[in-house]
């Protein structure tokens, strides 16, 4: 049997301080956010929906009952460097604030740091990460219903699970994954688990039918537009007084350059460009400067999307 520590990740307990920063601090997203708290909230304690349903509506409706149907699931899937794991890890501060829950768990599972063991050791993983987050939720409930505590399980780095079984080069360990976190999925659902499941994906184009049918919601990420960089890029270099329209032609350069080309990522700006920009200065015991910030621009070389072969 696995152990608890080796089985997740850094697990947290939400609200936490440190993950609405975390979670304040995604710009250009501001739909995805707002939709998901509320598709979450709504999963994990679906009771609010009878409430609503009864004050708006003077009843229970069947459209509710269809809402509380589906799997708690939520697909998080697009390009690498866009937030994915950012929001995946914070988005529990506002949701657990959301429902007024005194404690929301995350229990991370990283499938692509654990590498290819053992053959059956991806479905093993699954199942006994799902088992454990099922014994933690057993006395969730109040004897009113109601919904003292919750937990959020994460699937990060999913490629291989999430990746469609259809896919011929798919090694069949990979295929028993896919299968045994359908079987867990399933049962989370049918026994009404107060658990989100939150899978991401780098692979938008090629996602599971079985699990894409199942989820709730598949929230896609996409690299910052113009508008967002310059935003990005005016947040992070305030206090150096560059200009508002050397920031807006930078973040021009760190576009799409040629056609078809990609621009920056989230991850590529706040992690590497403004990274050296600084280093820079600090080596040549400088200021940043407009000129340094224009030049730097012009030669960065954008994280390739994920799934292009290098030509
Ligand atoms: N929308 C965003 N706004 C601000 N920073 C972002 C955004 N998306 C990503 N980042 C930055 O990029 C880093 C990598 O993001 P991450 O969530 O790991 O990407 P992904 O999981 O999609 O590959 C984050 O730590 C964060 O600093
Ligand atoms: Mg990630």
């Amino acid at each position: 049997m696995t152990s608890n520590s080796d089985l997740f990740g850094n697990v947290i307990e939400y609200p936490d301080n440190a993950a609405s920063e975390r979670f304040s601090a995604l710009v250009g997203i501001d739909h995805i956010k707002e939709r998901l708290v509320i598709e979450a909230s709504v999963l994990i304690n679906p009771q609010v929906l009878e409430e609503w349903s009864a004050e708006h509506h003077g009843l229970s409706l069947d459209a509710v009952r269809a809402v509380k149907q589906r799997a708690a699931l939520i697909v998080l899937a697009g390009d690498v460097g866009t937030g994915k794991t950012e929001l995946a890890e914070s988005v529990g501060d506002p949701i657990a604030r959301s429902l007024g829950l005194p404690v929301l768990t995350l229990y991370p599972l990283s499938l692509s740091a654990r590498g290819r063991g053992l053959v059956g050791e991806m479905t093993t993983l699954i199942t006994q990460a799902f088992e454990h987050v099922r014994s933690s939720v057993q006395t969730a409930r109040d004897d009113k219903g109601r919904i003292r505590n919750a937990a959020i399980l994460l699937i990060d780095e999913a490629d291989a699970i999430a990746q469609s079984r259809e896919l011929s080069q798919m090694h069949h360990e990979d295929r028993a994954g896919v299968n045994a976190l359908i079987r867990a999925i399933d049962s989370f659902r049918r026994d009404q688990l107060p658990v989100l499941i939150v899978l991401c994906t780098n692979r938008s184009d090629a996602l599971d039918p079985a699990i894409a049918r199942r989820a709730a919601h598949v929230f896609t990420f996409a690299r910052p537009t113009a508008e967002q960089r310059e935003h990005v890029l005016s947040k992070i270099l305030a206090g150096t007084g560059i200009g508002a329209e050397a920031i807006a032609k930078a973040a021009l350069l760190l576009g799409p350059q040629d056609e078809p080309g990609w621009g920056a990522t989230y991850s590529d700006l706040r992690q590497r460009f403004v990274p050296d920009l600084v280093i820079d200065a600090y080596a040549s015991n400088s200021a940043i400067t407009e000129t340094a910030l224009l030049k730097a621009a012009e030669s960065f070389v954008a994280t390739r999307p994920f799934g292009t072969s290098d030509v």
